[in-house]
């Protein structure tokens, strides 16, 4: 069943009214979706699946560093461009801390690892896209690392000690990234139009991300790691 498009919900903080409409749609979206995860979360990765899920993050980690940086060029707002530099710093370093982990594991790099198509054009194709700043970061800052941080939060109780010391390093910066986004909207996503622009971007980001860990279930049955019909894994 597909699920529900997120809406824009009344009300919000003064000043905030659109941002928190957006965000308060999309909880609901995702509260929406079937409630799989309860038990899955209470058992320890297995090492094969800990080295799937952290090449998975790496990989948008870096991603996330490169697109950004591509978009310092094309940002004349000189509050995001600020913003947005700090956060190709911060994406490149969470991108060393997950490639540390997964080399303590054996993997020193991401040379023989393949994402599924679903993600290319999720991460590689859709958030990198964006006509302007406030497309981008509704796509990515606001929808996208909600979700990530959501995700990783209920997935750390399944974490080894040293990755969830990672993880504790990089949830911070992710929380300094949604508040940018939040920030960036309430300045400059000002007119009816550029509204209706941001919540088509929610909307489809939202739809890509369901894509995205259905394929990451299909993959982890593909490796016998998980069983198909086992719950959705949190996914960025
Ligand atoms: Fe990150
Ligand atoms: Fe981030």
């Amino acid at each position: 069943m597909k699920p529900a498009a997120p809406t824009l919900a009344p009300g919000g903080r003064p000043g905030n009214e659109f941002y928190d409409g957006l965000v308060l749609g999309l909880e609901r979206a995702r509260a929406a979706l079937p409630d799989e995860e309860a038990s899955f979360f209470n058992r320890p990765m297995s090492d094969a699946e800990l080295v799937e899920w952290l090449c998975f993050q790496a990989y948008y980690e870096k991603r996330a560093a490169e697109f950004i940086g591509r978009w310092l060029a094309d940002t004349p707002e000189l509050d995001a461009f600020t913003l947005l530099a700090r956060q190709v710093r911060d994406e490149a370093r969470h991108y060393q801390l997950l490639m540390r982990a997964l080399d303590r594991r054996g993997v020193p790099s991401l040379d023989r690892w393949r994402p599924e198509p679903e993600w290319e054009e999720w991460i590689d194709g859709w958030y990198p896209s964006g006509a302007d700043t406030i497309e981008r970061v509704a796509a990515h800052n606001v929808t996208g690392e909600i979700g990530a941080a959501n995700a990783i939060v209920t997935i750390k109780p399944r974490l080894p000690d040293d990755v969830a010391a990672a993880i504790d390093k990089i949830l911070p910066d992710e929380q300094f990234h949604m508040r940018l986004g939040r920030t960036v909207l309430a300045r400059h996503c000002v007119t009816d139009e550029a509204r209706d622009r941001v919540l088509a971007r929610t909307r489809r980001t939202f739809e890509l991300e369901q894509a995205g860990r259905a394929a990451y279930n299909r993959r982890m049955a593909r490796l016998g790691i998980a069983d198909p019909d086992a719950p959705t894994p949190p996914l960025a």
